[in-house]
C-alpha cells in the first residue's frame, strides 16, 4: 500500500509524521472520508468543499489547491488499485514545539490514504440492517467541523459494540437524537414522513445526508428536517443512518427495541438503491 505524506508517495508501512505534529498532540486537524465506487470518488467536490470549510473554521491553511488535492486523492486511489473503498484525507496544523497557541509560519501536514472495502459484505449488512444504542451527547458544540478529535465518538462506538450494536446515536439534553458516532440519523414516522435533524446545529452536515435528501425528494418522499426525539425513534416504522463508508444503512433495533417489523424498511431500501445509482 502507498500513502501520500506532504508531497511524497511512500510505502504505507513506513509513512509517518513528526511526534510534535499538532494533530498528534492536540487533535488539531481535520479530515474527510470519501467513498470510492468503481474506482471513482463519490461526491469529490462536496468533500473538498467541506474540508475547506473545516479548515476555515479552525483558521488553518489549505496545503494545496483543490484541483491539486483532487489529483493526489485520485493518484492514491490509483496506486493502491482501489475499486471499492474509501480515501482518507487529513490536514493537521503542522509541526511545532508544543504550545496551545497556534504556531506562526508552519506548513500544514497533509496525509492521504486509500483502502479497499468489502462491498459485498456491506451489502449483506444492509440487507439485515444494524442495531444502534443511544447515549447522552457528550461532544463539544462544534461538531459541524470534521475534526480528528473523535475520542467521544470512539467511546460511543465501543459502548455500542459492547452492547452488541454497530452504531451509537447521541441524544442531546432535550431528548433529541443528534447523530451517530460516524453517521447521520434518520427515521420514518408512522405517518410516512422522512425525518432528519437540520444540519444547522449539533451535527456534521453529512455529504451522504445531503445527497440522500436530494434523492428522497426525487422519489417523492416527504421530508421533514427537524429534530426528532429518542421516543419518536422508538415509535418509528423505519430508521437508518447515512455515511460515506456505509451509504444508507437500515437500522432495525434501537436500544434493543425492534424498529417496525425488524427488517430494513421500504424507504431506506429505496434510498440505498437510488443513492448508489447516483453515486455510480
Ligand atoms: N464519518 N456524522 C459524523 C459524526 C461522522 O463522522 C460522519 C462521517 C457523518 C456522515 O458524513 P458523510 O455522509 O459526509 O460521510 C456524520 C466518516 C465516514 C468517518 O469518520 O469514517
Amino acid at each position: 500500500r502507498i500513502a501520500y505524506v506532504n508531497g511524497l508517495y511512500v510505502p504505507h508501512a513506513e509513512a509517518g509524521v513528526h511526534i510534535e505534529d499538532r494533530g498528534f498532540q492536540f487533535a488539531d486537524g481535520v479530515y474527510e472520508v470519501c467513498e470510492i465506487l468503481n474506482g471513482h470518488l463519490v461526491d469529490e467536490t462536496r468533500h473538498i468543499d467541506r474540508l475547506l470549510r473545516s479548515l476555515g473554521e479552525l483558521r488553518m491553511a489549505m496545503p494545496m489547491s483543490r484541483a491539486a488535492l483532487g489529483v493526489v486523492m485520485r493518484e492514491v486511489v490509483r496506486r493502491n488499485r482501489v475499486r471499492d473503498g474509501v480515501v482518507y484525507v487529513q490536514v493537521t496544523r503542522g509541526v511545532a514545539r508544543r504550545d496551545f497557541l497556534f504556531p506562526a509560519g508552519v506548513a500544514p501536514t497533509l496525509v492521504v490514504t486509500a483502502r479497499s472495502a468489502d462491498r459485498a459484505k456491506t451489502e449483506k449488512t444492509a440487507e439485515t440492517g444494524i442495531s444502534v444504542i443511544t447515549l447522552p451527547e457528550n461532544r463539544w458544540e462544534r461538531v459541524d467541523i470534521k475534526t480528528v478529535g473523535l475520542l467521544p465518538n470512539c467511546l460511543a462506538k465501543e459502548a455500542a459494540k459492547a452492547a452488541g450494536a454497530r452504531e451509537a446515536w447521541f441524544v442531546d439534553r432535550d431528548g433529541f437524537i443528534t447523530e451517530g458516532g460516524s453517521s447521520n440519523a434518520w427515521i420514518v414516522s408512522a405517518t410516512g414522513l422522512l425525518i432528519t435533524r437540520p444540519a444547522e446545529f449539533g451535527i456534521l452536515r453529512g455529504i451522504t445526508r445531503t445527497v440522500t435528501l436530494e434523492v428522497a425528494r426525487r422519489l417523492n418522499l416527504t421530508v421533514e428536517e427537524r429534530p426528532f426525539s429518542r421516543e419518536e425513534a422508538y415509535a418509528a416504522v423505519e430508521a437508518f443512518g447515512t455515511s460515506a463508508s456505509l451509504g444508507v444503512m437500515p437500522v432495525v433495533r434501537i436500544d434493543g427495541r425492534v424498529v417496525g417489523d425488524g427488517k430494513p424498511g421500504r424507504a431506506a431500501r429505496a434510498l440505498r438503491t437510488e443513492f448508489h445509482k447516483v453515486a455510480e
